[in-house]
């Protein structure tokens, strides 16, 4: 590097040079010529590779590609091949050594041009040219004069261009590089992208900047606003609906009887600056006043608990570059999930995000565009954090963060950033915010333990127990007692939690209760919310898409789909996991006592009562409707508990109902229903719910059981076939069966496949848990059934599962069904050192789909610490639909406590009664292809309808990234018996 070099800003620590001080992120009505659309692109290999006279205006570019502003360029060509580079994926390593600030010199570069017109009378003497995010370093000139360059991919930068812009046709050329120094402050666990991924736009300076300061006060109910406001000329604040009229923007203003703002009512008052020139800024303003009391996280004198998410931007074909319609996306489906906050992980997202945060109401935890983990693995050797070369650039991007997003009342934390180590750029950084902005709180994670320059207590992972401990007020001390004390007194944060990842997280309703439990925890965020999964094509139809991830282009280092973590596939269909998160963090809790015959619904809400809600019951007979209407409540305060009794109606259903007998369980549903339409959701869309069984089952019928009995080489029992000498079921009435067989085998799932301290899942392997050997021991027909003795175990070891199958049927003349059960016993023998995937019994039928109805929870899958979002009913599907399409395959779509199913291939139908319950996964698959498939088109039916009835899985915890499935969902290998029954016919 030296100062000779053109290209030295590459490189060097320096933020950028020729830019405008960062401000607030606003509107006016001042005119702006947008520069979004196809600009002229150019691709080099690095810098050697550049095109010398790029920069002039008449260079010819004709002959050179058009590529869209905005977009991300790997992202060109899919799904089918990237055009330019492509996506690659790391977590924690930098793809290039780590030698700060050097980068490659084969460094991909974008050579972007652009001409546009100035229309005649626009105001160019105040001009200013805006980047809002272009990743990771560029330089620009206009009309051949270079206006300064810029780093900080996710922040904004501006340029004067007063003296370049003129009338008529202007030409602007950027270069962009992909690699820079400011690539070692970017090391965010996600694809490597680059270009100009935001807005361009050029717009004109009048009103310079403004903070909004707008406080409210719990105990008086006051507002207090004030705004501070930075312009070339005089500026008017008004505010109708407050009696502001064209007042002096300083005030401050006291207004009585304010509404603040809040996630459950996001109050924004209208307002306007106008300037003597005439320009006229709107305002949204929201009052709020974040503080830390008594060791409690709260806003407007009362505790606030984060139900929230990390947010990554993230789109399957256009990457990091979103359309507000996503956006907006992302925030009705996080409201509709209940969801309340969300961390912006890990770098601020397109401003438009924000206001939308502001509209309808979420916590906002804004974090800084940082993240230094890639020095973790040397040791934190040569960490930027703690580099006085690299101070500028951490003041910097503290600067830019707080500065464009200050008038958010949605952000109520601001978040230094990532994984980034500790340091006194960290500490100054900090200290930069606190004294810029008093009005929110600070976050960082990495410094959980001295605590030295944050607010709040963040901790990510950690398991219940510890969680529970820290609620207390009892985590573990530090060498430093002064610490200890200092951090003792902070509220607690999960700044990431429940690693999403594949199929689970499990635990949640755990992390909820310890939450609920102590003030001092303030909530959390899970990890993540969406998938980045890349949307790809096998052909040129499309017709075989599936999802990428790491790896998938190549890369040569990479982490795989670790990239694949979010509450959302990454077509924004909502995954179990979020369906179950929606229902452990409803607001409001609804439980029903049958012995009492009362309903008590507990409100969690922050500030709202439940005024604004209907509730309404249904009873089902079996899955059966047999009453249903609505049911009064009083509203219920915040933090308050009402209880009311069975209305007249409930129990004249729940008479009815038992003095039919059907024989079936009753179960009464009572759920909470928006009343009106809110901005998020409309009316009758569903927040909580509760359910109880109000009448147990009968006892089946009578079984009477026939002998086994020798017939033309087969045993015959009842309408059942075995093998005479394996003891296999062929034929159960005119369905051809194979299996059943005990089974203990699922396809890994991520949080079994990694998981510090050694994947289960390869635990699993080396024991030979996925090459079990059946080994018939004898086959003993009776007089009243049939035994069959097997020996599961793996060739080389000396444990094993012994297990005896016993066979009854029976024919029912009466309803002309035929009838047959299995119960299996099931006896672990030998050194059993891991627990069992899953311990049931495996099945096929012929067919490639069939029909799927049972009387149980549903409708989606659920696993023993992943169930809460699952309600008893009766339930249709397909075994199609009922597969869930991890981004990676994996053991999926378990429906949890069954209690009967009927299985209705083409031609036949095949009923399954637990006893009393069963666990039923369908698949068009084995789960040998389900384990050895990489992506979702790897799965082929196969023509066979497999079928699992499992007695138990192993939990699924979240040891992906944190602890696994506590003890009571550890799948022990112990005895156990466990029975089904099957019956066919009419
Ligand atoms: C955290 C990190 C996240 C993500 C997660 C694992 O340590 O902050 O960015 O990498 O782990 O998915």
């Amino acid at each position: 590097m030296n100062d000779l070099d053109p290209n030295a800003y590459v490189e060097d620590r320096s933020p950028g040079t020729g830019r405008l001080r960062p401000r607030a992120a606003f509107t006016t009505d001042l005119p702006t010529i947008a520069l979004d659309g196809d600009w002229r692109f150019r691709l080099a290999a690095g810098l050697d590779d550049l095109t010398e006279d790029f920069a002039t205006p008449h260079f010819d570019d004709t002959g050179w590609d058009l590529l869209a502003v905005p977009s991300c360029w790997q992202m060109t060509g899919l799904p089918g091949e990237p055009r330019y580079g492509a996506p690659a994926y790391t977590n924690i390593r930098y793809p290039f050594p780590v030698d700060p600030p050097r980068v490659p010199r084969r460094n991909p570069t974008g050579e972007y041009r652009r001409a546009f017109d100035v229309p005649a009378g626009f105001p160019s003497a105040s001009a200013v040219l805006r980047f809002e995010g272009v990743d990771s370093a560029f330089a620009v000139w206009l009309n051949g004069i270079r206006l300064g360059d810029g780093k900080g991919s996710r922040l904004t930068t501006e340029f004067d261009v007063a003296a370049q812009l003129r009338p008529g046709r202007n030409v602007l050329a950027v270069r962009v590089h992909q690699w820079s120094s400011g690539s070692y402050l970017e090391d965010q666990d996600m694809w490597w992208l680059s270009g100009i991924f935001r807005s361009v736009s050029v717009v004109i300076r009048g009103v310079e900047d403004f903070f909004v300061r707008a406080a409210y006060d719990h105990t008086t109910g006051r507002g207090t606003l004030a705004v501070d406001v930075t312009a070339p000329d005089r500026v008017s604040l008004s505010v109708p609906e407050l009696g502001i009229v064209a007042a002096d923007p300083a005030g401050p203003y006291v207004v009585e009887g304010v509404e603040p703002w809040s996630d459950e009512n996001p109050r924004l008052y209208a307002g306007e600056l106008v300037s003597e020139a005439g320009e006229r800024v709107p305002l949204r303003i929201g009052f709020r006043t974040v503080a830390v009391v008594d060791g409690v996280l709260t806003v407007n004198g009362r505790p606030i608990s984060l139900r929230g998410v990390n947010r990554h931007e993230w789109h399957p074909l256009t990457g990091r570059t979103l359309t507000e319609d996503t956006m907006l996306a992302d925030v009705l489906l996080m409201k509709q999930h209940n969801i309340n906050a969300v961390r912006t992980s890990h770098y601020p997202p397109d401003r438009r995000f924000l206001d939308l945060c502001d509209e309808h109401g979420l916590w906002v935890f804004c974090e800084g565009d940082l993240e230094t983990h890639g020095f973790e693995p040397g040791g934190w050797r040569r960490n930027p954090s703690d580099d006085p070369d690299w101070r500028e650039a951490y003041l910097d991007r503290a600067a830019r963060l707080v500065e464009r997003d200050k008038n958010h009342p949605s952000v109520i934390v601001w978040s230094l950033g990532n994984e980034s180590g500790t340091g006194a750029n960290l500490a100054a950084a900090a200290d930069w915010i606190r004294r810029r902005d008093d009005t929110r709180l600070i976050h960082y994670e990495g410094d959980w333990a001295s605590c030295a320059y944050v607010d709040l207590y963040s901790r990510m992972y950690i398991g219940v127990d510890e969680l529970a401990a820290v609620g207390r007020g009892q985590e573990a001390p530090t060498a430093d007692p002064a610490d200890d004390a200092h951090r003792r007194a902070l509220p607690a944060v999960l700044c990431e939690y429940g690693h999403a990842m594949g199929n689970g997280p499990g635990g949640l309703t755990d992390y909820q209760l310890v939450i609920e439990a102590h003030p001092r925890l303030a909530g959390g965020f899970i990890w993540e919310w969406i998938d980045h999964g890349i949307l790809r094509s096998t052909d040129e139809d499309d017709a075989r898409s599936f999802y990428a991830y790491g790896g998938d282009f190549g890369e040569e280092v990479h982490d795989g789909n670790f990239v694949a973590d979010g509450l959302l596939f990454p077509d924004r269909t909502p995954s179990p996991g979020l369906v179950e998160f929606k229902k452990v963090i409803e607001p409001v809790r609804i439980s029903i006592d049958p012995a009492h015959r009362r309903i008590s619904v507990r409100n969690l809400h922050h500030v709202r009562d439940t005024g604004y809600l209907d509730f309404r019951w249904t009873m089902e007979d079996g899955g059966e409707s047999v009453g249903s209407g609505a049911l009064s409540v009083p509203a219920t305060a915040p933090g308050a508990t009402t209880e009311v009794e069975w209305p007249a109606d409930v129990r004249a259903a729940l008479d009815s109902a038992r003095k039919n007998r059907s024989g079936h369980e009753v179960w009464l549903t009572v759920s909470a229903v928006l009343a009106a339409d809110e901005t998020w959701a409309g009316a009758g869309h569903e927040i909580a719910w509760g359910q109880a069984q109000v009448a147990p089952a009968t006892a089946p019928q009578p079984f009477t059981p026939l002998p086994a009995v020798a017939r033309d080489g087969y045993l015959a029992l009842g309408a059942a076939r075995f093998d005479a000498r394996s003891g296999a079921l062929l034929q159960f009435g005119d369905l051809e069966v194979a299996g059943p067989l005990l089974d203990i085998w699922r396809a890994p799932i991520d949080n079994d496949v990694r998981g510090s301290g050694g994947p289960l899942a390869d635990r699993w392997r080396a024991a030979g848990l996925h090459r079990m050997r059946h080994e018939i021991l004898g086959v003993e027909p009776d007089g009243s059934g049939l035994t069959v003795t097997a020996r599961l175990a793996p060739a080389g070891a000396s444990f094993g599962l012994g297990v005896v199958y016993r066979w009854t049927g029976c024919d029912e003349p009466d309803t002309g069904l035929a009838r047959l059960r299995l119960e299996t016993a099931v006896t672990p023998d030998g050194p059993w050192t891991v627990p069992l995937p899953r311990l049931g019994i495996a099945m096929s039928l012929p067919g490639t789909d069939a029909e799927v109805e049972w009387f149980g929870p549903g409708p989606g899958e659920a696993y023993r610490d992943s169930r809460a979002a699952a309600r008893v009913g009766r339930y249709r599907s397909t075994v199609s639909a009922m597969q869930t399409p991890y981004v990676r395959p994996q053991e999926n779509g378990n429906r949890h406590r069954v209690r009967r199913a009927r299985i209705t291939t083409a031609d036949r139908t095949l009923l399954i009664t637990g006893d009393p319950v069963i666990d039923l996964t369908v698949r068009p698959w084995s789960t040998a292809a389900l384990t050895a498939a990489d992506h979702q088109h790897d799965l082929v039916r196969d023509g066979r309808i497999h079928l699992h009835l499992d007695h138990a899985h192993h939990g699924l915890g979240s040891a992906a990234c944190g602890p696994g499935p506590l003890a009571p969902d550890v799948l022990a290998a112990v005895p156990a018996v466990f029975s089904v029954e099957f019956s066919t016919g009419r």
